[in-house]
Protein backbone atom coordinates (compact mmCIF):
# COMPACT_ATOMS: atom_id res chain seq x y z
CA UNK A 1 0.00 0.00 0.00
CA UNK A 2 0.80 3.84 -1.30
CA UNK A 3 0.59 5.40 2.20
CA UNK A 4 -1.11 8.95 1.15
CA UNK A 5 -2.30 10.30 4.33
CA UNK A 6 0.27 9.24 6.97
CA UNK A 7 4.17 9.12 7.23
CA UNK A 8 5.14 5.86 7.93
CA UNK A 9 9.10 4.71 9.10
CA UNK A 10 10.02 0.88 9.42
CA UNK A 11 12.27 0.70 12.98
CA UNK A 12 13.38 -2.98 11.60
CA UNK A 13 12.58 -5.18 8.71
CA UNK A 14 11.03 -7.76 10.97
CA UNK A 15 9.21 -5.29 13.55
CA UNK A 16 8.11 -1.96 14.35
CA UNK A 17 7.22 1.66 12.52
CA UNK A 18 7.01 5.17 13.44
CA UNK A 19 4.29 6.89 12.23
CA UNK A 20 3.68 11.10 11.62
CA UNK A 21 1.64 13.33 10.29
CA UNK A 22 -0.71 12.36 12.54
CA UNK A 23 -2.47 13.98 15.28
CA UNK A 24 -4.14 11.65 17.98
CA UNK A 25 -6.08 13.70 19.35
CA UNK A 26 -8.07 14.75 16.48
CA UNK A 27 -11.02 13.15 15.77
CA UNK A 28 -9.23 10.85 12.79
CA UNK A 29 -11.02 10.42 9.66
CA UNK A 30 -12.32 6.87 8.21
CA UNK A 31 -9.10 6.96 5.59
CA UNK A 32 -6.67 8.05 7.74
CA UNK A 33 -7.77 5.22 10.26
CA UNK A 34 -7.31 2.54 7.51
CA UNK A 35 -3.96 4.00 6.90
CA UNK A 36 -2.95 3.43 10.47
CA UNK A 37 -5.06 -0.21 11.06
CA UNK A 38 -3.00 -0.86 7.21
CA UNK A 39 0.20 -0.18 9.02
CA UNK A 40 -0.43 -1.92 12.22
CA UNK A 41 -1.36 -5.01 10.52
CA UNK A 42 1.84 -4.90 8.84
CA UNK A 43 4.66 -3.36 11.35
CA UNK A 44 2.80 -5.28 14.59
CA UNK A 45 3.51 -2.43 16.68
CA UNK A 46 3.65 1.55 15.70
CA UNK A 47 4.44 4.41 17.24
CA UNK A 48 3.87 8.37 17.29
CA UNK A 49 5.58 10.89 18.80
CA UNK A 50 4.82 14.05 20.71
CA UNK A 51 1.12 13.46 21.26
CA UNK A 52 -0.98 15.56 23.55
CA UNK A 53 -3.88 13.17 24.88
CA UNK A 54 -6.44 13.68 27.30
CA UNK A 55 -7.57 10.64 29.06
CA UNK A 56 -11.10 10.45 27.35
CA UNK A 57 -9.43 10.81 24.08
CA UNK A 58 -6.64 8.36 24.84
CA UNK A 59 -9.59 5.57 25.63
CA UNK A 60 -11.48 6.77 22.20
CA UNK A 61 -8.13 5.72 20.39
CA UNK A 62 -8.47 2.29 22.26
CA UNK A 63 -12.55 2.08 21.53
CA UNK A 64 -10.93 3.02 17.45
CA UNK A 65 -9.52 -0.52 17.86
CA UNK A 66 -12.25 -2.34 19.48
CA UNK A 67 -13.96 -2.64 22.67
CA UNK A 68 -12.21 -1.89 25.61
CA UNK A 69 -10.62 -4.59 28.14
CA UNK A 70 -10.06 -4.53 32.02
CA UNK A 71 -6.79 -5.94 33.70
CA UNK A 72 -7.95 -8.45 36.08
CA UNK A 73 -5.67 -6.39 39.06
CA UNK A 74 -3.57 -3.40 37.73
CA UNK A 75 -4.04 0.22 39.24
CA UNK A 76 -5.77 2.61 37.26
CA UNK A 77 -6.58 6.22 36.65
CA UNK A 78 -9.22 8.77 36.71
CA UNK A 79 -11.62 6.36 38.39
CA UNK A 80 -11.67 4.37 35.52
CA UNK A 81 -10.26 0.57 35.41
CA UNK A 82 -9.84 0.64 31.51
CA UNK A 83 -7.15 3.40 31.77
CA UNK A 84 -4.54 1.17 33.57
CA UNK A 85 -0.89 2.92 35.19
CA UNK A 86 2.06 2.57 34.08
CA UNK A 87 3.92 3.57 36.41
CA UNK A 88 7.58 2.96 38.28
CA UNK A 89 9.46 5.21 40.36
CA UNK A 90 12.05 5.57 43.21
CA UNK A 91 9.55 3.33 45.99
CA UNK A 92 8.84 0.84 43.12
CA UNK A 93 10.00 -2.73 43.80
CA UNK A 94 9.21 -4.15 40.72
CA UNK A 95 8.42 -3.24 37.45
CA UNK A 96 5.71 -4.01 35.08
CA UNK A 97 6.08 -6.27 31.92
CA UNK A 98 9.69 -7.16 33.10
CA UNK A 99 9.89 -10.85 31.07
CA UNK A 100 8.45 -11.20 27.42
CA UNK A 101 4.97 -11.69 27.72
CA UNK A 102 1.39 -10.93 25.17
CA UNK A 103 -0.92 -8.63 27.52
CA UNK A 104 -3.00 -10.53 29.93
CA UNK A 105 -2.83 -13.82 27.87
CA UNK A 106 -3.70 -16.10 30.40
CA UNK A 107 -7.38 -14.71 29.62
CA UNK A 108 -10.05 -16.52 27.87
CA UNK A 109 -9.98 -13.90 25.08
CA UNK A 110 -6.34 -11.89 25.41
CA UNK A 111 -6.70 -8.36 24.47
CA UNK A 112 -5.85 -7.94 20.76
CA UNK A 113 -4.31 -4.44 21.48
CA UNK A 114 -2.66 -2.19 23.55
CA UNK A 115 -1.93 1.33 23.67
CA UNK A 116 0.70 2.80 25.94
CA UNK A 117 1.19 6.81 26.50
CA UNK A 118 4.12 7.60 28.29
CA UNK A 119 4.30 11.28 29.88
CA UNK A 120 6.85 10.91 31.67
CA UNK A 121 10.07 9.38 30.36
CA UNK A 122 13.71 9.06 31.92
CA UNK A 123 16.12 10.74 30.54
CA UNK A 124 18.16 7.21 29.32
CA UNK A 125 16.88 4.14 29.57
CA UNK A 126 13.18 2.55 30.10
CA UNK A 127 13.01 1.42 26.33
CA UNK A 128 10.57 -1.25 24.91
CA UNK A 129 11.22 -4.32 23.10
CA UNK A 130 8.49 -6.26 21.04
CA UNK A 131 9.26 -9.18 18.91
CA UNK A 132 7.39 -10.57 15.99
CA UNK A 133 5.89 -14.11 16.99
CA UNK A 134 5.04 -14.68 12.83
CA UNK A 135 8.63 -14.19 12.37
CA UNK A 136 9.44 -16.72 15.85
CA UNK A 137 7.19 -19.34 13.97
CA UNK A 138 8.71 -19.33 10.81
CA UNK A 139 11.98 -19.89 11.57
CA UNK A 140 11.38 -22.99 13.41
CA UNK A 141 11.79 -26.16 11.26
CA UNK A 142 8.78 -27.57 9.21
CA UNK A 143 8.72 -30.89 11.81
CA UNK A 144 9.28 -28.51 14.80
CA UNK A 145 6.38 -26.59 13.43
CA UNK A 146 4.38 -29.51 12.42
CA UNK A 147 4.88 -30.95 16.33
CA UNK A 148 3.85 -27.81 18.00
CA UNK A 149 0.33 -26.95 15.26
CA UNK A 150 -2.00 -29.28 17.26
CA UNK A 151 -0.93 -28.57 20.94
CA UNK A 152 -2.47 -25.93 23.41
CA UNK A 153 -0.80 -24.59 26.29
CA UNK A 154 -1.71 -23.35 29.87
CA UNK A 155 -1.46 -19.72 30.73
CA UNK A 156 -2.26 -18.45 34.34
CA UNK A 157 -1.83 -15.19 35.84
CA UNK A 158 -0.99 -14.82 39.82
CA UNK A 159 -0.97 -11.18 40.50
CA UNK A 160 -1.47 -12.11 44.17
CA UNK A 161 0.80 -9.13 45.98
CA UNK A 162 2.32 -7.89 42.76
CA UNK A 163 0.42 -4.19 42.79
CA UNK A 164 0.72 -3.62 46.44
CA UNK A 165 -2.53 -2.41 48.25
CA UNK A 166 -4.61 -2.16 45.10
CA UNK A 167 -7.71 -4.40 45.59
CA UNK A 168 -7.96 -6.62 42.38
CA UNK A 169 -10.62 -5.88 39.45
CA UNK A 170 -11.43 -9.65 39.53
CA UNK A 171 -9.82 -13.16 40.01
CA UNK A 172 -6.72 -14.40 38.32
CA UNK A 173 -7.39 -15.46 35.20
CA UNK A 174 -6.50 -19.01 33.21
CA UNK A 175 -7.23 -20.34 29.87
CA UNK A 176 -5.85 -22.87 27.51
CA UNK A 177 -4.57 -21.36 23.77
CA UNK A 178 -3.30 -23.38 21.18
CA UNK A 179 0.88 -22.54 20.89
CA UNK A 180 0.27 -21.69 17.35
CA UNK A 181 -2.61 -19.04 16.47
CA UNK A 182 -4.00 -18.08 13.67
CA UNK A 183 -4.36 -14.36 13.52
CA UNK A 184 -8.08 -13.56 12.54
CA UNK A 185 -7.13 -10.44 10.38
CA UNK A 186 -4.30 -11.58 8.67
CA UNK A 187 -4.59 -15.47 8.54
CA UNK A 188 -0.75 -15.71 9.43
CA UNK A 189 0.24 -18.13 12.07
CA UNK A 190 1.96 -17.27 15.40
CA UNK A 191 3.81 -18.42 18.25
CA UNK A 192 1.87 -17.93 21.22
CA UNK A 193 3.64 -19.10 24.56
CA UNK A 194 5.05 -16.46 26.59
CA UNK A 195 7.12 -16.63 29.75
CA UNK A 196 5.19 -14.22 31.47
CA UNK A 197 1.65 -16.43 31.50
CA UNK A 198 2.67 -19.73 30.07
CA UNK A 199 2.63 -22.40 32.75
CA UNK A 200 2.58 -25.91 30.69
CA UNK A 201 1.71 -27.63 27.58
CA UNK A 202 -0.92 -29.76 27.39
CA UNK A 203 -0.51 -33.86 27.23
CA UNK A 204 3.05 -33.78 27.92
CA UNK A 205 4.88 -35.02 30.88
CA UNK A 206 6.47 -32.04 33.15
CA UNK A 207 9.89 -32.92 31.80
CA UNK A 208 8.58 -32.51 27.93
CA UNK A 209 6.77 -29.69 28.60
CA UNK A 210 9.33 -27.56 30.69
CA UNK A 211 11.95 -28.45 27.76
CA UNK A 212 9.81 -27.41 24.70
CA UNK A 213 8.76 -24.40 26.91
CA UNK A 214 12.17 -23.46 27.59
CA UNK A 215 13.41 -23.61 24.08
CA UNK A 216 10.37 -21.71 22.86
CA UNK A 217 11.52 -18.81 25.46
CA UNK A 218 14.75 -18.76 24.59
CA UNK A 219 13.61 -18.64 20.93
CA UNK A 220 11.80 -15.89 21.25
CA UNK A 221 14.46 -14.43 22.54
CA UNK A 222 16.68 -14.08 19.35
CA UNK A 223 17.46 -10.43 18.09
CA UNK A 224 16.21 -11.03 14.43
CA UNK A 225 12.74 -10.78 15.63
CA UNK A 226 12.69 -7.45 17.66
CA UNK A 227 12.85 -4.07 17.80
CA UNK A 228 13.43 -1.56 20.56
CA UNK A 229 12.01 1.62 20.95
CA UNK A 230 13.76 5.02 22.97
CA UNK A 231 10.45 6.59 24.49
CA UNK A 232 10.20 10.26 24.29
CA UNK A 233 8.06 12.11 26.56
CA UNK A 234 4.28 11.65 25.17
CA UNK A 235 5.26 9.08 23.00
CA UNK A 236 2.32 6.13 22.15
CA UNK A 237 2.99 2.62 21.04
CA UNK A 238 0.05 0.61 19.87
CA UNK A 239 0.78 -2.95 19.50
CA UNK A 240 -0.83 -6.29 18.40
CA UNK A 241 -1.01 -8.87 21.36
CA UNK A 242 -1.89 -11.92 18.71
CA UNK A 243 1.52 -11.77 17.09
CA UNK A 244 3.74 -10.08 19.39
CA UNK A 245 5.22 -10.21 23.05
CA UNK A 246 7.37 -7.39 24.55
CA UNK A 247 9.55 -6.78 27.16
CA UNK A 248 9.92 -3.54 29.08
CA UNK A 249 13.77 -2.57 30.51
CA UNK A 250 13.97 -1.40 34.42
CA UNK A 251 17.63 0.61 33.59
CA UNK A 252 16.58 3.75 35.08
CA UNK A 253 16.06 2.84 38.91
CA UNK A 254 15.48 5.49 40.60
CA UNK A 255 14.06 7.72 37.96
CA UNK A 256 10.52 8.09 37.09
CA UNK A 257 8.53 6.70 34.04
CA UNK A 258 4.87 6.58 33.84
CA UNK A 259 1.95 6.97 31.63
CA UNK A 260 -1.59 5.08 31.17
CA UNK A 261 -2.61 1.81 28.87
CA UNK A 262 -5.24 1.34 27.18
CA UNK A 263 -6.05 -2.00 26.27
CA UNK A 264 -8.80 -3.53 23.69
CA UNK A 265 -10.37 -6.57 24.13
CA UNK A 266 -9.88 -9.70 21.28
CA UNK A 267 -11.23 -13.30 20.55
CA UNK A 268 -10.47 -16.60 21.58
CA UNK A 269 -7.39 -17.40 20.10
CA UNK A 270 -7.84 -20.50 17.53
C1 LIG B 1 3.39 -3.49 29.55
O1 LIG B 1 2.34 -3.14 29.04
O2 LIG B 1 3.71 -4.66 29.68
C2 LIG B 1 4.37 -2.41 29.93
C3 LIG B 1 5.14 -1.96 28.74
C4 LIG B 1 6.04 -0.82 29.06
O3 LIG B 1 5.94 -0.25 30.15
O4 LIG B 1 6.84 -0.45 28.20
Amino acid sequence: MQYQLINVEPLTASIGAVIGGVNLADKLSEPVKAEIQHAWLKHLVVFFRDQELTAEQHLSLGRDFGELHIHPAAPYRHDNPALMAIHTDADSHRNNGEVWHSDVSADEQPPKASILYLQTVPATGGDTLWANMYAAYEALSSPIQEMLEPLSARHEANYSGFYGDHKPQRANPHANHPVIRTHPETGRKALFVNQGFTKAILGLSREESSALLQFLFQHVKHPAFHCRFRWTENAVAIWDNRCTQHLAVWDYFPNTRSGTRVTVQGDRPF
